[in-house]
């Protein structure tokens, strides 16, 4: 599945970019929030969030860049998200706020750093519907992929076999045609993608660009 990243979209037209996706066929939006404390950047919040899911049906997949995701959860719900995905390094008890986002009817993503080992996510893997395996230091777009973590990501997809899971593995930051081969291979099937897709004249072919990749 291919999934825009919002945060490289024309903030001063919102509602036209989010369109833009859904007429290039992305299969989900991805919304990248940041706090100014869990990585050194600020992006948007629960209300542009709010705003996406009242101007489309594309299913929105928001990644919490933030030091407390417990308590901001209930906002982000609120706001329309599909599917929650938090960050494993940050400050709260991961198997509540994991279980407080299906508790709301939502799918429920974990996220794990470049730096971070596989074996800090292994505890949670029975408990999400999506691993982050992030491909960049989260922050910023337009970083280049570090491909260090395809081993990672070839490890979660062992580990998910072996353990007669199914939840979907992302990866987010540097995806392009070649990269997104690279993940594709090791077992990711969802593809986040800001630079190489809003930044696209022709967003339907860079879209089909990647799947064919
Ligand atoms: C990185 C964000 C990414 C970012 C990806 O902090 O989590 O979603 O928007 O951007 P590109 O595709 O430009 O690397
Ligand atoms: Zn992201």
């Amino acid at each position: 599945m291919i999934a825009p990243s919002l945060l490289a979209a024309d903030f001063a037209c919102l509602e036209v970019e989010v369109a833009r996706a859904a007429a290039a066929a992305a299969d989900w939006l991805h919304l990248d929030v940041m706090d100014g404390h869990f990585v050194d950047n600020i992006s948007f919040g629960p209300a542009v969030v709010e705003t996406i899911d009242e101007a489309t049906d594309l299913f929105l997949d928001v990644h919490l860049m933030i030091s407390r995701p417990d308590v901001f959860l209930q906002r982000f719900i609120a706001a329309g998200a599909d599917l929650i995905t938090v960050h494993v390094e940050a400050d709260h008890d991961v198997r509540e706020t994991l279980q407080g986002i299906r508790a709301a009817g939502l799918k429920a993503g974990l996220a794990l750093n470049p730096a971070t080992p596989i074996e800090a996510v292994l505890p949670f893997l029975d408990q999400i519907d999506l691993l982050l395996c992030m491909t960049v230091v989260p922050g910023m777009g337009g970083q280049a992929f570090l491909p260090e973590v395809l081993s990672k990501i070839a490890a979660a997809a062992r580990h998910r076999e072996s353990q007669g899971l199914s939840f979907h593995l992302e990866v987010d930051g540097g995806i392009q045609a070649d990269t997104a081969a690279r993940c594709a291979a090791a077992g990711a099937n969802v593809m986040v993608a800001g630079t190489s897709l809003f930044g696209a004249s022709d967003m339907p072919a860079a879209i089909r660009a990647l799947r064919t990749a």
